[in-house]
């Protein structure tokens, strides 16, 4: 772990390549050779709070089992978020409706395995950040897709045809809206209109929602982010993280609210230690970024807003086959490079010039030409997997 030089937590622009590739983290560690811009990690150093909150757990000289409510959680985090959910999105709600996770993708798990049968139909708008579909297919569910449309009249750039979703599952009844909300990889964030629709069709088809929040602090003004349960309160379970936003994903750290009785008696049923408890310093970090990172959040937030239109234009000037819609939301870019002609998965072009970007068709079958960027960078960073993306002169 050693070797690693420090990084000013305000500065998200002089980050060296060699400090980045000192990191540990996988992003970095894996990619030896080559800029790495694909798994969802920012290249930045914590906020303050965060390290400070971190430093004064480990002061205290007391790593022991922390004194919190009760073994499954409820820590001063759960509590934090209680207060940062009515704060932010006017949303009320109790902390005994809440359960810690480990991660996010664990808590998607859970109320899938414990609601659904084999055969189930789940609802996922496509493309889909890859443990959706691994999750769908190890419980034995059944896909039913929305496909995402390219399109100019909509304030994101996407738009989904609901209409032939509500058709589809007229025929074919399915279980679950599994929601990504904001979504990953167009970036797309949810209206209240589509919002409101995909409310008013889980009720006509009694399905379960889950929504998976973890992007929801990196939504970009002028488009608001509003939890999924103030639609649909009482056939949601909300799943939330300050993993992206704070950049804490190795804290292992994720929440739930239970909004569907039905998916919170079928997690209470499990054994108690079936799925751990909280970590302690996961708890910590998640507390005082919920508390006290906002500064942070909205400093990140806006370098990020510059660097996603920063990518609109090194594309159009260096790589205009290149089709790309800077999000709504997310520090993800998802490019279209179907007028490249690197076959279904450019990705393996781009990383034999030392990119790594995240391979479109693991996104599902309307990810085939398409690589996502992370632009969670410095500009200069961001510059230089431009220039390695770009054709060689022939
Ligand atoms: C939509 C979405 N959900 C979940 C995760 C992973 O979260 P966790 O590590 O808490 O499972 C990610 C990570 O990129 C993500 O983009």
């Amino acid at each position: 772990m050693g070797g690693c030089v420090t990084q000013p937590a305000y500065d998200f622009e002089s980050i060296s390549l060699e400090w980045l590739h000192s990191k540990p983290g996988a992003k970095w560690h894996r990619t030896p050779d080559a800029i790495a811009a694909w798994v969802a990690d920012m290249d930045f150093a914590p906020a303050p709070a965060i390290t400070a909150a971190l430093t004064g757990a480990i002061a205290t000289g007391d790593l022991g089992y922390p004194d919190w409510r009760s073994i499954v959680g409820e820590s001063g985090a759960t509590d934090a978020f209680v207060d940062r959910c009515e704060r932010r999105y006017g949303w009320q709600i109790n902390a005994s409706d809440t359960r810690e996770f480990n991660d996010v993708v664990q808590a998607i798990q859970l109320v899938l395995h414990t609601c659904t049968s084999p055969g189930d139909g789940v609802v996922v708008h496509s493309p889909t950040y890859p443990p959706f579909l691994n999750s769908i297919e190890t419980t034995g569910c059944r896909l039913v897709p929305i496909p995402a449309q390219r399109t100019e009249s909509s304030p994101t750039g996407w738009a989904f045809d609901y209409d032939a979703l509500e058709s589809t599952l007229r025929g074919q009844p399915a279980r679950v809206l599994l929601l990504c909300h904001p979504q990953n990889p167009t970036g797309h964030v949810f209206s209240d209109d589509e919002l409101r629709a995909l409310a008013a069709l889980a009720e006509r088809h009694d399905l379960l929602i889950i929504s998976d929040e973890i992007h929801a602090d990196l939504t970009y003004s002028p488009h608001v982010h509003r939890p999924m349960a103030l639609f649909a309160p009482d056939r949601t379970v909300s799943i939330h993280a300050a993993s992206k936003a704070f950049n804490l994903a190795g804290m292992r750290y994720a929440i739930a609210h239970f909004g569907s009785q039905v998916a919170r008696k079928a997690a209470n049923a499990l054994p108690e230690h079936l799925l751990g408890a909280t970590n302690l310093m996961g708890a910590v970090a998640v507390e005082a970024a919920w508390r006290d990172g906002d500064e942070w959040l909205a400093a990140v937030l806006a370098h990020l807003d510059r660097q996603r239109l920063l990518l609109a234009e090194l594309l159009a000037e260096h790589l205009p086959q290149v089709k790309y819609v800077p999000p709504a939301a997310t520090y993800l870019a998802w490019l279209d490079c179907r007028a490249l002609p690197y076959g279904d998965d450019p990705s393996i072009k781009f990383l034999e010039r030392g990119v790594r970007l995240s391979e479109g068709p693991n996104f599902g079958s309307e990810g085939i030409g398409f690589a996502r960027l992370n632009f969670a960078t410095s500009s200069t960073v961001l510059r230089e997997i431009v220039a390695r993306m770009r054709p060689l002169a022939a």
